[in-house]
């Protein structure tokens, strides 16, 4: 029968020119489902003799065989050919330079105190820490500043909850790091007939209320303390000298103490280098004087020990407490504070 080989060709041309999957499905309906063409055929069968019967039925199954050998042809082919679409969207050129990692590294201020931990580990100091927030009796009343003292006062303190007695405050020095440290020593050692020594450094944030080209809300303080049995001033010169010469690289740095006043310390200095950029000649960065002002320092307070449980007949010692911010700006040249809070990364790039 001519027509059965007209069906397999019409119905081959009809599944290649298809090329969607579904719409496949949909045009193999027309010839093998119940009312395709060849069904319809076989459906003829049944009037004719046994014979031919026979005959055309095995002639219909045949050209049934080839339709569906060409349908899964097509359906093999249509899929391929989704998947070498979908690979050649997805491609990776594995040619393509990778973009690197971008390089992290340490802000100048965390530079400046890994550093100074470091200069000062080395001279047998410990690193102490303490909390930003904090009580009224550690920031002040144990460092023998009294009630009225203007430190105290709204405009120069965060408060966290008004200014009475008792209440909590971001700390405005690393100083009460000091009263901390000393307690807990105290009472560590409290079995001991003699206190062991303290010698610590504490560097920290701290807080005050104040905005400008050197000054910051938020800026980082570098406390020390060294107390024992015979502990003298002409010690914390020499501790001092010693690291701002490590710190600064530079030998000829020479320091001066001016007497000045703190609550917390008796007698009291402020501890002047000779400036890192003029070598004392004077200049514009240090206002044409030769020197700048580094620390506040001085022997520790009686009143400070004894709120401490310290014995102060029979222990002595001296703190000081640096500006490390501006021991960044000196070192690296840098004119304006508030450089390090923007967060710029063409000003940070350059420390990495
Ligand atoms: N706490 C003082 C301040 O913030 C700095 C200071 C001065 C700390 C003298 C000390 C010290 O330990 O002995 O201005």
């Amino acid at each position: 029968m001519q027509d059965l080989d007209k069906i397999v060709a019409e119905a081959t041309a009809a599944f290649d020119a298809v090329a969607d999957p579904a719409e496949l499905e949909q045009v193999k309906a027309r010839y093998l489902g119940r009312q395709g063409a060849l069904t319809e055929r076989l459906k003829t069968l049944g009037k004719l003799a046994p014979e031919e019967r026979r005959e055309l039925g095995a002639r219909i199954n045949a050209a049934k065989d080839r339709i569906e050998a060409a349908l899964a042809a097509r359906r093999q082919a249509l899929a391929g050919a989704k998947l070498e679409a979908r690979l050649a969207e997805e491609a990776l050129d594995v040619t393509l330079p990778g973009r690197g990692l971008a390089r992290g590294g340490l802000h100048p201020a965390s530079r400046t105190l890994e550093r100074i931990e470091r200069l000062f580990r080395s001279a047998g100091f410990d690193v102490a820490d303490g909390p930003e927030i904090e009580t009224d009796f550690h920031n002040f009343t144990a460092l023998n500043t009294p009630e009225d003292h203007p430190a105290r006062s709204m405009h120069d303190t965060f408060y966290v909850a008004g200014a009475k007695p008792g209440q909590v405050l971001l700390r405005t020095h690393t100083s009460p790091i000091q009263i901390r440290y000393m307690q807990a020593h105290v009472a560590r050692h409290r079995h001991l007939p003699t206190m062991p020594e303290i010698r610590i450094i504490a560097p920290g944030r701290v807080y005050r209320v104040d905005s400008d080209a050197t000054h910051s809300p938020m800026f980082h303080q570098v406390e020390g303390l060294w107390v024992g049995e015979d502990v003298s001033f002409a010690d914390l010169k020499g501790v001092l000298t010693d690291f701002l010469r490590n710190f600064y690289e530079d030998d000829s740095v020479r320091t001066r103490f001016r007497p000045s006043f703190f609550p917390f310390t008796e007698p009291s200095a402020e501890v002047d280098m000779t400036c890192v950029f003029c070598h004392g000649t004077g200049c514009r960065v240090c206002g044409q004087t030769g020197w700048l002002e580094v620390a506040g320092s001085g022997e520790v307070h009686p009143n400070v020990l004894r709120h401490c449980g310290i014995d102060p007949e029979r222990y002595i010692g001296f703190a000081f407490g640096m500006g490390p911010d501006r021991m960044t700006m000196l070192r690296y040249g840098i004119d304006d504070l508030r450089l390090f809070y923007e967060g710029d990364l063409r000003f940070l790039q350059q420390f990495v």
